[in-house]
């Protein structure tokens, strides 16, 4: 083959981009083939996203050749990308969120007739690309409206609606539920068979091994190999990925302190008489299907939703709080799953964003002790091996995993009794996962009790001492550690056995 070989559509030869001191991409190269679906991994902070910026025309190389169509190319310009024929949909989603579908996917190309936007027009393509991708809903719909997977779905339709003959999606499903992949994949496939290439950066190397015709590993910014999906397996890609085998053994314990929390008939917006209790130091999981109603139970019950019926008993004293900061001086912790737009400051620095819910506790006077503040958060920077040059850089410049990461440490540093976390792995790299689960059993191994909602069938089985499934708003079942299977779960999720409690 050539060094423009014919059945390439992009070649990416020793592409390098420093911040700073910090070298983000130190050489990697990546060669993607005519309607190949070739996808991209490697650990948070790797330098995936930031190729797939300099891709998009968002950011400038440092060094390194890109040649695409067999002619060398240097994008200045998200504009000029996109006319060359690549659409990139970034990690963190540039939507506008008061604007509706329509005008989100035709942002900055709105099409016009006589001096007047089509509107129907629009409206009826966008209808079209919306079915591509499996949404059924009104174009008019603000984006503020839509859940986040909903608004992964719109990115991805947006892509679809610029004919690109390279589609790139930086992790463009880890929101998406079981069903929601299934049609992104229905449609990744149908756009290989049009003979569109597609970039496909994710976390979930099962899925990965599934959809991809090659996977190319990058390590600290660096390119380590391309294999072929057929023949690789998941250990496979793990030790390209991290350089290392990954021992996945946890031992969930069974046994579990005296009942902390009693939760009875709980009933709000999403969910109906839910029941369960949490022992000290228990990990309880909530497993079920996206949209089960776990995330709005457990909002309402951290006071950030309201709640309509039902008791809540903590410490053996009926509670209920009436705002998250009340759950929080109570020693309730929550991370939430929609994570950048509920909760990160994107300019302050690590340090300030994990010390962000500890405030009223550092304080002296009207200032914050900064010393204290500086122990916090450098304890857990290193206790979650966040990847980034100190404490003090904006949280604007991490990788999208080293961000989540943050938030996790935010919550871990109030020291909490109850920690609740709303599918706190996703977009976290394998290896840093498994750190997390051992963070998690830590904690609960020294008392705190932990709730932890997860779609992630092994998530659960690896984890949970018991688990609630739920199913369309109520608890399907209530399942001891002995009989947390993949077949039950998925049972009881989709109602297909229970539907009442046990
Ligand atoms: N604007 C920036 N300023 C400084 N450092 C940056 C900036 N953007 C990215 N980096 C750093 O470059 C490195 C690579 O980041 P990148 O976002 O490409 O990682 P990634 O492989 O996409 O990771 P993830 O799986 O977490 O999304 C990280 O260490 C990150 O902190
Ligand atoms: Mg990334």
């Amino acid at each position: 083959m050539t060094e423009r070989g014919d059945d390439r559509l992009l070649l990416v030869k020793d592409l390098c981009k420093s911040y700073g001191g910090l070298n983000a991409l130190a050489g990697v190269c990546l060669d993607v083939r005519l309607g190949e679906v070739h996808a991209v991994v490697g650990e948070n902070g790797a330098g995936k996203s930031t190729l797939m910026k300099i891709l998009g025309g968002a950011i400038r190389r440092d060094s390194g050749t890109v040649f695409f169509k067999g002619h060398e190319v240097e994008f200045h310009t998200p504009h000029d990308s996109i006319r060359a024929g690549i659409s990139v949909i970034h990690q963190e989603l540039s939507v506008l969120p008061k604007m509706s579908i329509i005008e989100n996917i035709y942002m900055g190309r709105m099409p016009s007739v006589m001096g007047g936007v089509p509107w129907k027009r629009l409206e009826k393509r966008t209808i079209e690309l919306l079915g591509q991708v499996g949404l059924d809903i009104n174009p008019h719909l603000q984006m503020n409206d839509l859940s986040i997977s909903q608004r992964q779905l719109v990115e991805i339709a947006k892509a679809l609606s610029k004919d690109s003959s390279l589609i790139i999606m930086d992790e463009p499903n880890s929101s998406l539920s079981e069903h929601e992949t299934d049609t992104l994949f229905a449609l990744i496939r149908s756009l290989k068979e049009r003979g569109v290439s597609v970039v496909y950066v994710s976390h979930k190397i099962e899925e990965v091994l599934r959809i991809s015709d090659r996977v190319t590993a990058f390590k600290d910014g660096a390119y380590v190999g391309t294999v072929e999906s057929a023949s690789a397996t998941v250990d496979d890609i793990i030790r390209m990925m991290i350089g290392r085998e990954l021992t996945r053994e946890y031992v969930p314990n069974s046994s579990h302190g005296p009942v902390l929390l009693k939760v009875k008939g709980l009933s709000g917006g999403g969910f109906e008489d839910v029941s369960f209790e949490l022992g000290r130091g228990e990990v309880l999981c909530f497993a079920g299907l996206v949209g089960a109603g776990r995330s709005e139970t457990m909002r309402a019950l951290f006071g950030a939703d309201p709640i309509r019926a039902g008791e809540i008993e903590f410490e053996g004293r009926r509670t209920r709080f009436s705002s998250p900061k009340q759950a929080l001086q109570n020693g309730f912790a929550m991370v939430q799953e929609d994570r950048k737009r509920l909760s990160l400051f994107m300019n302050l620095d690590i340090m300030a964003n994990i010390g962000m819910a500890q405030l009223p506790r550092i304080r002296r006077g009207l200032a914050v002790d900064r010393a204290r503040l500086r122990e916090l958060s450098q304890r857990f920077f290193a206790a979650l091996s966040i990847k980034a040059r100190s404490a003090y850089q904006a949280v604007r410049d991490l990788s999208g995993g080293n961000q989540q990461k943050v938030v996790l440490a935010r919550w871990l540093a109030t020291n909490p009794k109850i920690l609740i976390l709303d599918e706190p792995t996703h977009g976290i790299d394998i290896g840093a996962k498994s750190e997390i689960y051992d963070l998690i059993r830590r904690l609960a191994g020294e008392g705190v009790s932990i709730i932890l909602i997860s779609s992630e069938l092994p998530e659960v089985i690896a984890m949970a001492d018991r688990a609630v499934v739920m199913h369309e708003g109520r608890v399907a079942a209530t399942l001891p550690r002995g009989e947390i299977t993949e077949h039950t779960i998925m049972s009881y999720a989709t109602g297909n056995i229970g539907g009442k409690p046990r």
